[in-house]
């Protein structure tokens, strides 16, 4: 957990205080640490890269906005996008097509098409997806998703490598399709998995390499293919508790990396991480706008609830939280932290030691940049916050808040309705 400083007890992020930006920005908002983006980009780039050659697909998902993008696209940094939109908006950011790689699930045709049109190289997810690009253009520069029978992750929704799962070409169907995509034209260049999310130990990864360096091997001599890459796709897990641990990077990227190096002629990996590079660079800010004293316990209800950040409500997911206009004090009482929302799994945070909260007091929610904004929703008719990007004591907008019309402006009533 990112340890944060304090001027005359309030909290500071990245050299600004926590209720200036309330003040000036309002509540509640998003606020990233810009060198905090690019010193986790840096950390996880060079344990790899003192290895054996290394490539970052930044796992956009966790995070979209564009000025987080620019950051990464001037450290060096590569994209793991999913979609036609996150495609786009990498673009926007200055990532140039063949710093993207598309690995989509249950791809369309029309997106299919959008993705190559733009000559972003794709990550296959099925046989049906294959022949289907192969009409469309068969000189893209593809790869390839296997399902590695290994999954792993924070909670069973995230667990993506498991063979019961939707996701990659089955593993005893693997080397029949790059054997088809020669067939038809292809060229691959690489082999990849993603066994899931926020995954807190080194073993999977290792299990998941070893699956990788088989297939490579296989193709390697059954096939004559010689891949340029290996990509273990993402999944690196974050301490979201005080008590966790820290993944030891070096440990992680020497166990992986030498079974590459040992075990097959791939000269390169990828990784994709999102929450690793995101997550901790990124607070959620909201202010407390009611105290409820029940027979159980005491709620202080906040402006954020789970159309703001949804982890905890769909994953059960712990988020540490602090009083940024108390921080440096104890905590004194116990506290439920709860949203706006009309539904009883609204909730940020569960029992808390906390300072003594009254209305106005500030609660900063840790580890929000990763699946915090980008999850976000309407939901209750409630816009989406602000972004706000911090940098050596300033701080500037990087998303506009929804205006009620932004919510209204698309919706239509048929005028037969209006008579
Ligand atoms: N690569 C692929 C193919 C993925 O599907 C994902 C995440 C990643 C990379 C990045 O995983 P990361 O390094 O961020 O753990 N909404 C959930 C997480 C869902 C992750 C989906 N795929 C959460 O809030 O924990």
């Amino acid at each position: 957990m990112r340890k944060f400083e304090s001027m005359d007890g309030q909290m500071l992020i990245g050299g600004v205080k926590a209720s200036e930006i309330v003040k000036k920005y309002g509540s509640p908002v998003y606020v990233t640490d810009e060198d905090a983006v690019r010193s986790n980009y840096r950390a996880v780039f060079n344990a790899f890269d003192r290895c054996m050659p290394t490539r970052i697909n930044y796992a956009c998902k966790a995070n979209t906005n564009l000025a987080i993008l620019r950051i990464l696209q001037q450290e060096g940094s590569s994209i793991d996008a999913v979609s036609i939109g996150e495609v786009e908006a990498c673009l926007r950011a200055g990532f140039t097509p063949d710093r993207i790689l598309y690995t989509g699930v249950n791809v369309s045709t029309p997106e299919l098409r959008a993705v190559a049109s733009l000559n972003v190289p794709i990550n296959i997810d099925s046989l049906s997806e294959l022949r289907r690009l192969a009409m469309i253009d068969p000189h893209l520069p593809i790869s390839f998703r296997v399902n590695p029978e290994v999954g792993a992750g924070h909670h069973e929704k995230v667990v993506t490598g498991a063979r019961s799962t939707k996701f990659g070409i089955p593993r005893d169907r693997i080397v029949e399709a790059y054997a088809e995509a020669v067939q038809l034209g292809f060229r691959p260049m690489g082999l990849h998995c993603h066994i899931g999310a926020g995954v807190q130990v080194v073993e999977p990864f290792v299990k998941a390499t070893e699956a990788l360096v088989s297939i490579v091997q296989s193709l390697e001599r059954d096939l004559g293919l010689h891949l340029d890459f290996v990509d273990i796709g993402g999944g690196i897990g974050i301490p979201y508790h005080p008590e966790d641990h820290a993944m030891d990077l070096d440990l992680l990227a020497r166990s992986i990396t030498s079974l590459i190096k040992e075990g097959t002629s791939v000269k390169r990996i990828v990784l994709e991480p999102g929450r690793y590079i995101i997550a901790d660079t990124t607070v959620l800010l909201t202010t407390v706008v009611d105290i409820k004293e029940t027979p159980d316990r005491t709620f202080a209800g906040v402006d954020a609830g789970f159309n703001t950040l949804v982890r905890p409500a769909f994953y059960g997911s712990f988020h540490h939280v602090a009083v940024a206009n108390k921080f440096d004090l104890p905590g004194e009482a116990t506290y439920d932290v709860v949203g706006p929302i009309c539904e009883s799994g609204d909730h940020l945070a569960k029992e808390r030691r906390l300072p003594r909260l009254g209305e106005g007091d500030i609660i900063c929610v840790y580890d929000a940049g990763a699946y915090g904004f980008s999850m976000a929703s309407n939901y209750n008719m409630r816009p989406l916050p602000r972004e706000v990007l911090v940098h050596k004591g300033t701080a500037n907008l990087i998303r506009e808040g929804q205006s009620m019309e932004d919510l209204l402006r698309d919706q239509r009533i048929p005028s037969r309705l209006m008579i």
